[in-house]
């Protein structure tokens, strides 16, 4: 009598669990597309420009209020977690730079030790001092678009991502829209140029298109990125039986 109950819950139990199985994975697909761990890019070059292109818009943004065109996003997990503008103008404060008002913002939401996992995406190659906070925080690797050959601290004028010292070396892949990023800071100056008391000569205020090509070599960085890579995909010895 019991058996026979049971073997008819059974029996419905089956028959229910059919009806929704295809229905339930479409639902569970669905979920894990509205999560944000999905994420549909997996080319490398393709996600490098991707996150990009929105330190660019941070960049534009910068522009259109005045401020020196440079922006930068924090990405941890393919995900933007702070954005960043050089806000050194309206601030007054010579040392807010692009990257400094993302570290903030990571910082209010996060411990310092998130930045092991952070991508920087920035614009501009990082000066020496940003490159140098950077390395103290550990930041996982910095991808810019142009080279700072005044200040650069990523190769630029110095290696601070990459020279001997105590904190650990990052890599700092440069040249990613990097016509876009200079562009983006020749408008500014133009602009600059054009509100001043004593406008330039008419043949300097037209833009030029032309780039020179990047005196960066990205190649120890790139070594760095690859080992730093295999170090992290390699299963860790607590998940080895
Ligand atoms: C800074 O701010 C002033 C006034 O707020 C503005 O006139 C100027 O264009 C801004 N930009 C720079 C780079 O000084
Ligand atoms: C930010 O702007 C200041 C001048 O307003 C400039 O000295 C500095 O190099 C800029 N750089 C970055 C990375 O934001
Ligand atoms: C435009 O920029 C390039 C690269 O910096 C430079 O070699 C060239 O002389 C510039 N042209 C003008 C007209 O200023
Ligand atoms: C710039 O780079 C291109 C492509 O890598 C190369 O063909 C060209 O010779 C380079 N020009 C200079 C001036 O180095
Ligand atoms: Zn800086």
């Amino acid at each position: 009598m019991m058996a026979g109950v049971v073997a008819a819950l059974r029996a419905l139990m089956a028959k229910v669990l059919r009806v929704f199985r295809i229905p339930s994975l479409l639902l569970y697909l669905r979920f894990r597309m509205a999560t944000n761990n999905y994420f549909p890019l997996k080319n490398e070059a393709a996600i490098r420009e991707y996150f990009m292109r929105q330190a660019l818009e941070m960049g534009e943004l910068a522009l259109s209020i005045d401020e020196v065109p440079v922006g930068c996003v924090f990405v941890l997990e393919n995900k933007v977690i702070a954005k960043g503008m050089n806000d050194t103008n309206r601030s007054l404060s010579g040392h807010r730079h692009a990257e400094f008002a993302g570290i903030e913002s990571v910082l209010s939401k996060y411990p310092a030790s998130i930045f092991k996992d952070v991508d920087l995406y920035v614009t501009v190659e990082p000066c020496i001092m940003c490159a140098s906070a950077l390395r103290q925080l550990e930041i996982r690797a910095v991808y810019f678009g142009c080279s700072n050959d005044r200040f650069g601290g990523c190769g630029g004028v110095l290696h601070v991502n990459l020279d001997a010292g105590i904190d650990p070396c990052y890599p700092a892949i440069g040249g990613i829209f990097r016509e876009e990023a200079i562009m983006l800071l020749r408008r500014f100056y133009l602009q600059e140029n054009d509100k001043a008391p004593n406008p330039i000569a008419k043949r300097n205020r037209i833009l030029n298109t032309t780039v020179e090509n990047m005196s960066i070599d990205n190649t120890r960085s790139y070594t760095l990125l690859e080992a730093n890579q295999a170090e992290e995909s390699k299963p860790s010895a607590s998940t080895a039986v």
